[in-house]
């Protein structure tokens, strides 16, 4: 038997593909002849599986790549997993040698989205199947598969929590409280070369510009562009700067008070938060210090949320992500294609890539028990020392 029987093992219950008895062969897209594997027994049962992440700075690519790598190792895969500390170069060479070394598929967190096009057809070529992890990998047609979040509700949900956080919402998101400010906020966006740095936005910006236009929102850096807003490579220090040349330019000086700061990541929050205490802000939410938001849930900034200093974040569930990727490389491998809940949304330039979307969950301070510590996403233990 070519490929190992797999079954859509109980945890996995959701598992969007049917369940197909491989009946031996049936590679599908990856022929069989190419690939021809170095690791003997393990290579007839299932072969390797190219997994390339962007960075290990951040612990919620950590949590990933591990998801991924057990994930496969459960089906009968060996895993090659590669993290590229976000150098574009070091990416494209770790793709490269993956196929070159003959993997069956690949699973790729791009550090930047448009650099991979070679490497793309270099594996279409050989007929190894590509499965694009969390964010989109663009101008190339040899993208086979998406597995992501909703993206632009991830950006609205940042939105939400920063006028919830500044008291123009009620606690559900949608009520509004006649609560006029007008509160002074800052914005921040991501990697530009990240396509979800522009969902995340454009999601966030939807929510928060009725907001502006009417004044209960005010920029008073005027920085309302995404270009302006940008932060290469998601970088903590890179925000971190940003902030204190923010406060510097627009409020060291006057009366004026940041109340609020959208931020897409917790890493750049937390160099965010670290600005704002450098510059005078200090105690918690409570107490004045401005509504920062986030983004993944990482423990270093859950532990600010319990303590009240970060105001929230959005909690992306990495192993339900690793799951859809498991079960889309597992599909293409037994010769079918991935089930996708969404052929619309992600358009790469060159094709709209049939995509796997999960739903995301806002995390304030009240929440965190339910979301993240009774599914066991972090121990209580993690999040009161903030760290993995
Ligand atoms: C994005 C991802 C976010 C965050 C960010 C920085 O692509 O969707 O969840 O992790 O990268 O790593």
């Amino acid at each position: 038997m070519k490929f190992r029987k797999f079954l859509a093992a109980g945890a996995g219950a959701a598992l969007a593909f049917s369940l197909a008895a491989c009946s031996g062969g049936g590679a599908g897209s990856t022929s069989d002849s190419s690939a021809s594997g170095d690791d003997g027994a393990m290579m007839e049962e299932g072969g390797t599986i190219g997994v390339a992440m962007p960075t290990q700075t951040s612990s919620r690519w950590i949590a990933d790549g591990d998801a991924v790598k057990s994930g496969l190792e459960d089906q009968g895969f060996d895993v090659d997993l590669q993290y590229a500390a976000d150098d574009i170069p070091t990416q494209s060479q770790q793709i490269d040698n993956m196929i070159t070394n003959g993997v069956k598929a690949l699973i790729i967190a791009a550090i930047d989205g448009t650099a991979l096009s070679s490497q793309l057809q270099a594996a279409a070529d050989a007929g190894i199947p590509v499965i694009s992890y969390d964010r989109l990998i663009r101008d190339s047609e040899n993208v086979d598969f998406y597995v992501t979040f909703d993206n632009y509700n991830v950006g609205v949900q940042q939105a939400t929590s920063l006028l919830v956080g500044l008291g123009i919402l009620e606690a559900d998101g949608t009520t509004e409280t006649g609560e006029e400010g007008p509160f002074n906020v800052e914005l921040f966006a991501g990697s530009l070369d990240d396509n979800n740095a522009h969902f995340f936005w454009a999601g966030a910006i939807d929510t928060l510009q009725p907001y502006i236009d009417s004044g209960v929102l005010v920029v008073p850096s005027g920085q309302t562009d995404i270009e302006q807003a940008a932060t290469l490579r998601w970088q903590q220090e890179t925000a971190q700067k940003r902030m204190e040349d923010l406060l510097t330019g627009n409020y060291v000086g006057t009366d004026e008070k940041v109340n609020g700061v959208l931020s897409p990541y917790d890493g750049l929050s937390r160099g965010i938060i670290t600005a704002l205490q450098n510059n005078g802000y200090s105690g918690t939410v409570e107490d004045g210090f401005p509504v920062v938001t986030g983004q993944d849930a990482e423990v270093e900034s859950v532990k600010l949320i319990v303590d009240g200093v970060q105001y929230a974040t959005i909690f992306k569930d990495t192993r339900k992500l690793a799951e859809q990727a498991v079960v889309a490389a597992t599909a293409y491998l037994n010769g079918e294609e991935p089930e996708a809940n969404d052929t619309e949304t992600y358009d790469n330039g060159v094709k709209v890539v049939p995509s796997y979307l999960l739903e995301s969950d806002i995390v304030y301070a009240d929440n965190v028990q339910e979301l993240l510590i009774d599914s066991g996403y972090w121990t209580q233990e993690q999040v009161d020392k903030g760290v993995a």
